[in-house]
């Protein structure tokens, strides 16, 4: 997982998981209260057990008679305090159950899903998607965890510590001294290790991140994993991963482990100190025999409250951490959105001025382009592989924002442009064909708001994969699956063509809109695409340099710069790059 950036203090990631506890604050309260009930009971428990021993010890030492109703009394009294002591805490439990997990972690997990629709692509390329579920759902949990163990590590923990030492500290100062005398060495020993324990955990997770990204890649690379016989490579890092995950867990829960058995130790030291003091002072006289046994319960409560602090103290480092990663990307600057516009009037005159632009900004990609369109003309951009081509229909697009520069629309600078109103100027068939799970007839019909039937399949017939469709048992309701697998390639660009002719907008944006469909289909839509190009400013990206000779302008882009400009006609004159390209393929045509 990568270190994430501007870590926040402990201190400020504490304020901002209380400050998103805030709609559940009352609830919280709630069960505060009723914790500190369930706390308070258990604590006056060993009080009524003490006196009833001391009842029947006194009856059989001094021979004075058993009062038997009260002692029957006594221990009625006794199971309705454990009773309700013990409702007390199911209902916590319960409550916080359902507070947290229903409130507290699901706000968290809407919030985290939002805010990935509106954070630049740019954060969601660099982040792998294992990385963002993990924060999704580990991180989230042990926020969620954590908020669900405060209140016990407050009432349980510190309310239980601090009110069985001030009650033993009445009975009886000097065994109470011998009992708390063991506390900080066994809550200094136990933090430590839990903390220990928990940097394993937290590996763990680490490594389960990496787990999630693998898995993702071997269910989306399905095909190319079995096709190069990958399987085995991907199943030894695979097994490498979860080695070492199952190596930290294993290390983890060996330490935490520790810490109850160091708990129960020193609280065996102050049951032997109790038993050898109390004994002694129990013969002088100084305590009785209900005080002792009082005595001994008070010190066994004693360990619950000890253990859960001191887990407690190692979980908030763990918690400090999530919180960390899940807040960091809920910071995450978020794409700028202005309001909707009137745009239906616009002509498609584009203007690039001075634009910059990297995806990665230790590596310049796009630098001072400058293009001017007028509206109507057809633009051709061509240039070597990894030119830039596509980056710049991502800038027009806004799929990226450009770093510097200014691109216009009429005039109208993009960004002060909603994105919905930008891309309802654009029709687009894009490099990577965009298809959603749904049917054939949606997809199509997704280009023009209240389709017919009728322009659905006349868009389809223009497109030449109506023959297609019809072949189809379900015709126009097939269902297109998740990963568009049940159809090919040059398919699905026929398809994205037809969504194009039917959305029918001012500006036509086609990346290598037909490199998958076979020679003849493209010359039988030939005509379609001469169709969609006239009269609206185009942007067509083809590998056949023989659709793009009659553009207005041909861009020829190499390294993210314009490096030749003009006609076919003036290109091929220059003698330059773009005569270079063209040379080489029609010496390949003839
Ligand atoms: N999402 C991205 N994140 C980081 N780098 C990218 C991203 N997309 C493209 N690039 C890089 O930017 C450069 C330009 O890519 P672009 O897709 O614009 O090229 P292209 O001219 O369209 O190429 P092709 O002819 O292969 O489609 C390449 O070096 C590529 O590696
Ligand atoms: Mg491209």
């Amino acid at each position: 997982m990568p270190k994430t950036e501007n870590k926040m203090s402990n201190r400020h990631a504490l304020k901002r998981i209380l400050g998103d506890t805030k709609p559940i604050m009352g609830w919280l309260i709630i069960s505060a209260f009723i914790s500190l009930v369930s706390v308070c009971l258990a604590l006056i428990a060993p009080e009524i057990v003490g006196q009833v021993s001391n009842e029947i010890f006194v009856f059989r030492a001094q021979n004075v008679p058993l009062d038997m109703a009260s002692i029957v009394q006594s221990c009625l009294v006794l199971v309705a305090v454990y009773g309700a002591s013990a409702l007390c805490s199911l209902g916590t439990m319960l409550m916080m159950n359902n507070v947290v997990s229903r409130h507290f972690t699901c706000t968290l997990r809407i919030r985290i899903s939002d805010k990935i629709r509106r954070i630049p692509i740019k954060y969601v390329d660099k982040t792998p998607n294992g990385e963002i579920i993990s924060r999704m759902t580990d991180d989230v949990s042990v926020m969620g965890n954590t908020v669900h163990n405060f209140l016990d590590i407050v009432i349980q923990g510190f309310v239980k510590l601090v009110g069985i030492s001030i009650i033993i500290f009445y009975m009886q100062p000097i065994m109470a001294a011998a009992v708390i005398i063991f506390v900080p060495l066994s809550l200094v020993l136990s933090a430590k290790i839990s903390q220990k324990s928990m940097k394993h955990f937290m590996g763990a997770r680490e490594v389960n991140g990496k787990i999630y990204a693998l898995a993702e890649e071997d269910f989306t690379g399905f095909d190319t994993i079995k096709a190069f016989n990958l399987e085995e490579r991907q199943q030894r890092e695979y097994g490498a991963l979860v080695d070492k995950s199952s190596e930290k867990l294993k290390r983890g829960y060996y330490l935490s482990g520790i810490v109850q058995p160091i708990v129960a130790l020193t609280n065996n030291a102050a049951y032997i100190a109790i038993c050898i003091i109390g004994g002694w002072f129990a013969i002088e006289g100084w305590v009785n025999v209900g005080e002792v046994v009082a005595f001994i319960l008070y010190a066994k409560l004693f360990a619950g409250p000890l253990e859960s602090i001191a887990n407690g103290l190692s979980m908030m480092q763990n918690t400090f951490a999530s919180a960390n990663r899940v807040y960091e990307l809920l910071d995450q600057e978020e794409m700028k959105e202005v309001p909707n516009k009137d745009v239906s009037s616009l002509d498609g005159n584009i203007t690039f001025e001075h634009v910059n632009f990297s995806y990665d900004p230790a590596q310049p990609l796009i630098t001072d382009l400058n293009i001017e369109v007028k509206s109507g003309q057809k633009v051709a951009i061509v240039g070597p592989t990894g030119g830039g081509k596509t980056t710049i229909v991502n800038l027009l697009m806004r799929f990226y924002d450009v770093d510097s520069g200014r691109i216009l629309v009429d005039g109208m600078d993009i960004m002060d442009m909603s994105r919905a109103d930008l891309r309802s100027v654009f029709s687009m068939v894009l490099q990577d064909t965009w298809l959603f799970s749904g049917t054939i007839y949606d997809n199509i019909a997704y280009g023009m708001e209240n389709a017919t039937r009728e322009q659905v399949e006349e868009a389809a017939r223009q497109a030449h994969i109506d023959y297609f469709i019809n072949t189809l048992p379900d015709g126009y309701n097939t269902v297109i699956n998740e990963e568009s697998t049940n159809i090919s390639s040059g398919q699905k660009q026929l398809l994205t063509i037809a969504r194009a002719y039917l959305s029918n907008r001012k500006v036509l944006i086609l990346d290598e809109a037909t490199s998958n469909v076979d020679t003849r289909t493209e010359i039988l839509i030939q005509n379609t695409m001469d169709d969609l190009m006239r009269d609206r400013t185009s942007f067509v990206i083809a590998h056949r340099l023989s659709t793009i000779i009659d553009a207005d302008i041909i861009l020829v882009v190499d390294k993210g710069r314009i490096v030749e400009q003009g006609s076919h006609k003036e290109l091929l004159k220059k003698k330059g790059f773009y005569a270079e390209i063209y040379n080489s393929q029609y010496e390949l045509l003839h």
